[in-house]
């Protein structure tokens, strides 16, 4: 009798003969190297056939490796229990799932499949793309595969990443900026850059511009990493600068990006962008947890907000909104939005802010305000903002 893990990979190998195969899915990493985090395979059609493509991800790189069927499905078997302890089959038909215990005991679910579809992102095609799938960075950067097709682990951050250059394609068009042939970019906390070389390409090559676009991100190696790329795709105008965005130089910088800059980060790259008076800045915040630490929810809502996560997402919006007003104060125009469906990313807010002439003294004064309603003494952009 097949044991529970031979029962798994006996479903992977009927999901590909029987073409309902959708995606494998490698978690729970027990291994040594502490940058490994998990695999994804899919299948893909190269010139020699059709081949099983292994995503491996790392916190800063991906590596893609393609083994013929067979090969993809005796290694899923010697992956699965030994580095990996867990495994999820998805296929048209039914989830699988493998989980092993602490003793290394397996055992199998099965759900509803999660995929009716064998390509889970179809009717994202349908929309119109502004970035380019086939773009030689979207493959060097682990995005596409080399038939320029987005890779089915990586669909969620194509789509926030086309629809990143699709805000920013329609601020830049309705602003002063558009009259420019010269546009300065700086991305603070550029991480992988995705969005980064997104962002060249589409001023470069879209919008016909002048640009030069700078990523600025304290880890050496992504910086490095991005460098190496950048030089690859010929890209004279985009360079990365390893370092915080706390020293960074923005001075003659038009248009400031900080994407999901985490907690204080945020405040940071807005004080780097005020004080270069960059005419836009986008920004898409996350890790809100400042602002919690210092608040305190006044007796007359606690029936509200008493409860933990209301208090958290109350935490999330104070902490945007005074950041919209902060940047209101010096005269920006803001919005604030859902930029992406949650379902794609939960961390899905996006402020936008376009410099206008003058201060504006009440938001000043609503911040002074809304700061003693929830007790908050210190405030950490306003401590950088204004002193
Ligand atoms: C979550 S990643 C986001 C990357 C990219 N902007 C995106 O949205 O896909 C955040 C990146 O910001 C970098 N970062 C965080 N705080 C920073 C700081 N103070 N100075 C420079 N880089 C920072 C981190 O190293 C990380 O690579």
């Amino acid at each position: 009798m097949m044991n529970e893990k031979e029962k798994f990979v006996n479903e992977l190998r009927k999901s590909l003969e029987q073409n309902t195969f959708v995606k494998l899915q490698f978690g729970k990493y027990r291994g040594d190297d502490r940058d490994f985090q998990k695999i994804t395979v899919t299948k893909i059609n190269v010139k020699e056939g059709e081949r099983l493509s292994f995503n491996f991800k790392y916190t800063t790189k991906d590596i893609v490796k393609n083994f013929e069927t067979q090969k993809g499905v005796s290694l899923s078997g010697e992956i699965l229990g030994n580095d990996f302890l867990s495994g999820t089959l998805f296929t048209t038909e039914n989830d699988f799932t493998l989980d092993h215990s602490r003793k290394r005991i397996p055992s199998l679910h099965k759900k509803k499949p999660t995929f009716r579809d064998k390509e889970p992102a179809v009717h994202n095609r349908e929309k119109v793309r502004i970035a380019d799938p086939s773009a030689e960075y979207f493959r060097l950067l682990g995005i596409s595969t080399a038939e320029g097709t987005v890779r089915s682990g990586m669909y969620d951050k194509f789509r926030q990443v086309d629809k990143f250059i699709e805000t920013m394609d329609s601020l830049f068009r309705s602003s002063g900026l558009n009259e420019k042939d010269e546009i300065r970019i700086t991305d603070m906390g550029s991480g992988k850059s995705y969005l980064t070389f997104a962002l060249y390409d589409h001023f470069l090559n879209k919008l016909n511009k002048k640009v030069t676009v700078t990523g600025i991100e304290k880890n050496s190696e992504l910086a490095g990493l991005s460098n190496k790329i950048s030089w690859e795709c010929g890209y004279e105008g985009l360079v990365f600068k390893s370092g915080s965005i706390e020293e960074a130089e923005l001075g003659g910088t038009d248009i400031a990006v900080a994407l999901h800059a985490c907690d204080t980060a945020t405040d940071d790259a807005i004080n780097k962008a005020v004080r270069a008076e960059a005419s836009i800045i986008i920004l898409a915040p996350c890790c809100q947890k400042y602002v919690r630490k210092k608040m305190r929810v006044p007796e007359n809502l606690r029936g509200i907000f008493g409860h933990g996560i209301h208090e958290e997402r109350l935490a999330v919006m104070l902490t945007d909104g005074l950041r919209a007003l902060s940047l209101e104060s010096k005269g920006y125009s803001v919005k604030i939005f859902e930029f992406i469906s949650s379902e794609h990313t939960a961390r899905n807010t996006m402020i936008t802010a376009v410099k206008g002439n003058q201060n504006n003294n009440e938001a000043e004064n609503e911040i002074t305000q809304i700061r003693k309603e929830f007790s908050i003494d210190d405030f950490y952009l306003d401590k950088i903002l204004n002193k």
